[in-house]
């Protein structure tokens, strides 16, 4: 089989290692993939919305399964325009992505079918906003309808900061035309546990759980990213969560979905809250989360290319979905000033340190080879450093031993369990990081290029 892969980031990464180890599979294709996707496919250099181009190349190539990762190009209609020339597309059509596509859309479909989630209001301009506002309790929560690379969304405590979010999201449109719409959204608090699902527009599967962690800094400070690290399994989501879940929350919604003319095939991620009303949607993704596929699908059995055919033809319910009894954890190493401004094209090293390794892995988020043939950084989001353990304390202290492996990009060390010991940690390594950076900084004439990390529990 021939397979063709949408994206270029660590998720599309997973996802091309997973596929490769089908053996049904003969040749893969990324577009346009990324330096270290090349291991494992081809990569074109054609963009993720470069529809017409996707579907030539698709169509010359004889492709007879296309992949698509990412949330732009499936909320822009591609599976619709590839399924029209008979290419088989994993991943939902334009009229069901729209689940990720607009926030509007997927509260007002929560409440028409009494899906729990955070009682909310739409608007679609900031005069009303603001009025509504002005009157509410505080924090709040305000989010950009449409796509914005996971940053559209504000957590603000006072009126003031509501009244500048009204200004980002609906005046400036920082987040583009996303922002015409706005959802107003209560605040909630608790375990936040992600879970991605396998849907055939019937049938629902999910996958083990996963948590990841959003805001750029730790301590939960800074703005909200892509996502910054990950664990898998979540352990606090228990067999009694999974079970009212799916019950309340996974089949209602795919059922909810067919009703509406809007049959739901492909990945559904369901971003949940833990809270003590019990659990909550707080945003549906039309696709493998990013780094969480990098825990995820690590740790999957059964054959990624079996599953993906079984959800285009409506024969999920006869497929074993399959997961390694351990834990994964992933540190993304991202560019000092992400999700802002960030520097690009700093050279990184190490990767050979992962060769042979079982269990390690170093998912390629932003990197790029530059005209010497050096790996560089090339976005926000550079590596995510995978390791698996027995359980999440191992998997955690091989994942963030490894990212000692790339000595260019470096992790502050960020929590997931055990909080207060990797604090400690953290203060002995910014110490580190702060001589290391001096002289690096002398030696290469480069500013440090790296940093961050993840704090993943509260
Ligand atoms: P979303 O893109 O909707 O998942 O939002 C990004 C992050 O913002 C979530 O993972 C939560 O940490 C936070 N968030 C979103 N909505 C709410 C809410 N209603 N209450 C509290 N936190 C929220
Ligand atoms: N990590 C969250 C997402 O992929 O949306």
């Amino acid at each position: 089989m021939k397979v063709m892969i949408v994206g270029g980031g660590g998720r599309e990464h997973a996802i091309a290692m997973s596929v490769a180890k089908s053996e049904k599979v003969e040749k893969i294709y990324c577009l346009p993939g990324n330096a270290g996707i090349e291991a494992v496919a081809q990569c074109v250099p054609i963009g993720p919305m470069e529809f017409e181009k996707i579907r030539d190349f698709a169509k010359e190539q004889k492709i007879d399964l296309a992949v698509i990762g990412m949330d732009d190009p499936l909320v822009g209609g591609l599976t619709d325009i590839l399924e029209a020339e008979g290419i088989r597309t994993f991943g939902p059509r334009k009229n069901a992505a729209i689940l990720e596509g607009s926030k509007a859309f997927s509260k007002d479909l929560m409440k028409k079918y009494q899906i729990p989630t955070a009682a909310y209001e739409n608007f679609d301009n900031a005069d009303d906003a603001l009025c509504y506002l002005e009157r509410a309790s505080y924090p709040i929560v305000l989010k950009a309808d449409g796509l914005a690379l996971g940053k559209g969304v504000l957590i603000c405590k006072s009126f003031e900061e509501a009244k500048a979010g009204v200004k980002e999201i609906m005046l400036d449109k920082k987040f583009g035309a996303s922002g015409n719409t706005m959802v107003v959204e209560e605040f909630m608090t608790g375990r936040e546990v992600s879970v991605l699902s396998f849907v055939d527009g019937k049938t629902v599967k999910t996958m083990t759980s996963a948590q990841d962690h959003k805001r750029a800094k730790d301590g939960d400070e800074g703005p909200n990213t892509g996502g910054m690290g990950t664990f898998s399994p979540s352990p606090f989501y228990t067999e009694e969560i999974a079970r009212y879940c799916e019950e309340h929350i996974f089949q209602p919604t795919v059922d909810a979905m067919r009703t509406e003319g809007r049959e739901f095939k492909g990945i559904i991620f369901f971003g949940l809250m833990l809270t003590e009303d019990g659990p909550k949607v707080l945003e549906y993704n039309a696709r493998f989360g990013d780094p969480e596929a990098q825990v995820v699908l690590p740790r999957m059995k059964t054959d990624i290319v079996d599953v993906m055919e079984a959800c285009i033809d409506g024969t999920l319910d006869q497929v074993n979905l399959e997961f390694e009894d351990n834990a994964a954890v992933c540190v993304v190493l991202a560019s000092d000033g992400y999700p802002l401004a960030y520097e690009k094209g700093i050279p990184i090293e190490g990767f050979e340190k992962f060769e042979g390794k079982d269990g390690y892995y170093c998912f390629h988020a932003g990197t790029k080879k530059n005209e010497q043939g050096q790996i560089v950084t090339n976005g926000g989001r550079v590596l995510g450093i995978t390791a698996k353990g027995a359980d999440l304390k191992e998997a955690r202290k091989n994942a963030y031993a490894a990212t000692e492996w790339i000595p260019l990009l470096i992790s502050i060390c960020a929590t997931i369990l055990e909080r207060r010991s990797m604090r400690r940690k953290k203060d002995e390594k910014r110490t580190f990081i702060e001589k290391w950076a001096g002289q690096m900084q002398e030696k290469w004439d480069v500013r440090l290029g790296l940093l961050i990390v993840t704090r993943i529990a509260k």
